[in-house]
């Protein structure tokens, strides 16, 4: 094993999860995940920060019912009930004015 400072200055964590119906919800099949994380992976991108900022697809983070999730690192932040309106106000705690 090797240890070393992380590759990028902030991870976004997205849960895409996906259950069946009927089952837990969830925030790729219940909720928008999927959309959120392909628009904020976008907006990194297009902001130029996509070697700062890494948007990674995230399975299923046990807080199902206050999805969607998203984590941001090392920020130690957790917003819930996230909807696409909020995507600009991520890209702020991003230090990515919108
Ligand atoms: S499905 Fe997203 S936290 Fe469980």
């Amino acid at each position: 094993m090797e240890a070393s400072k992380p590759a990028f200055e902030k991870y976004v964590f997205v849960c895409i999860n996906e259950r069946p119906d009927g089952e837990r919800v969830s925030c790729g099949s219940t909720f928008c995940g999927k959309e959120i994380s392909e628009r904020l992976k976008e907006a990194v991108k297009t902001a130029g920060q996509a070697g700062r900022i890494r948007v990674s697809k995230s399975k299923c983070l046990d807080v199902c019912e206050e999805g969607p999730n998203v984590l941001i690192y090392p920020d130690n932040l957790w917003l819930k009930h996230v909807n696409l309106a909020d995507i600009p106000a991520i890209l702020e705690k991003l230090g990515i004015k919108p």
